[in-house]
């Protein structure tokens, strides 16, 4: 009896695990293709293709994987604080940017290089968010380098308690280190829960 209930919980929690696994994009903020506003909405069921698309990736944003959406032009304010340790970059770089083609407002979120067949441009859906005054936000484009600043978890290859850093090096912290584009499981598209704080503490030892 014990071993049948011991079971079904096993199957049971299998499948809450399934379930987490599949979450997707689809139905989320980000499956533009439910934003009744958008314009290239008009008969386009490709969700991906807001952001990616098969052939003709942009060039110029060429780290974040066949991306598809117009690139930003936007000046940035970084971060900048006396206690900073570690190295900021300039200006966003990689991913950050992919988040901020859309986020920082000045370009709409349905602009994209290329629109899929029988859809036409151009975008006229403005998201808001960060702006381009990012001094105010959580420092982005900044090098994970733990011998700089003893305060923080020491990262595994690429991660930080699973948590992915970017760019060629692997030590990049970005917009995508944090948020999970593609699933919102952990609102608002959150790589893990932050309850207790747990995300910052993911990476800070405080
Ligand atoms: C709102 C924009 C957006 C949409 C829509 C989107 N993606 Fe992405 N995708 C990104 C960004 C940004 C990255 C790079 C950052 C990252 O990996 O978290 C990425 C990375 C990826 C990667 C490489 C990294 C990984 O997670 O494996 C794959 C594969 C991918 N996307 C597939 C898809 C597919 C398939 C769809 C449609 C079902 C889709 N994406 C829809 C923004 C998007
Ligand atoms: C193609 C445009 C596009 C791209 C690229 C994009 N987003 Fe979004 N994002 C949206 C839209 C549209 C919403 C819906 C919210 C709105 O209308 O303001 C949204 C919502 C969000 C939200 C939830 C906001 C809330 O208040 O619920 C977060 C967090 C977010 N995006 C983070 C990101 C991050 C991080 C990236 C890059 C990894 C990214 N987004 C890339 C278009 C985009
Ligand atoms: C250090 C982790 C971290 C990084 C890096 C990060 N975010 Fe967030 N972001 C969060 C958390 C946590 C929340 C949820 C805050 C809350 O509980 O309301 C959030 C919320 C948001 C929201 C929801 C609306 C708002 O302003 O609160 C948007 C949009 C967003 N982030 C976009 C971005 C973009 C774009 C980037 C990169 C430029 C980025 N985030 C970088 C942790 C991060
Ligand atoms: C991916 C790892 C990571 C996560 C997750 C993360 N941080 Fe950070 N955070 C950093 C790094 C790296 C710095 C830069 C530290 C330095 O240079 O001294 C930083 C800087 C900061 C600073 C500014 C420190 C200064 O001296 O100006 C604050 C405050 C902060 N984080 C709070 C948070 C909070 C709150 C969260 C959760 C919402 C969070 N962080 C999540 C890595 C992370």
């Amino acid at each position: 009896m014990k071993k049948i209930v011991v079971l079904a919980l096993l199957a049971l929690s299998l499948s809450l695990v399934g379930t987490a696994a599949i979450a997707d994009i689809v139905g989320t903020s980000h499956d533009l293709t439910s934003n009744t506003t958008v314009l290239t909405n008009a008969g386009n069921t490709q969700v991906c293709a807001y952001c990616h698309t098969p052939h003709d990736a942009s060039a110029t944003n060429s780290t974040t994987p066949l991306w598809n959406h117009e690139d930003t032009q936007a000046t940035y304010t970084m971060y900048s604080s006396p206690s900073l340790d570690m190295t900021i970059a300039g200006s966003p770089a990689g991913v950050s940017l992919a988040c901020l083609s859309c986020h920082d407002g000045t370009v709409a979120a349905d602009q994209l290089l290329n629109y899929p067949s029988g859809v036409n441009g151009p975008g006229i859906f403005t998201v808001g968010g960060l702006g381009t005054d990012l001094s105010n936000d959580h420092p982005i484009s900044l090098t994970y380098n733990v011998t700089q600043d003893a305060d923080f978890v020491a990262p595994v290859g690429s991660q930080v308690n699973g948590l992915q850093l970017f760019g060629g090096t692997g030590d990049q912290v970005e917009c995508g280190t944090c948020h999970s584009v593609h699933d919102n499981t952990n609102e608002p598209f959150l790589r893990m829960s932050n309850a207790g704080s747990a995300l910052c503490l993911a990476c800070h030892i405080k």
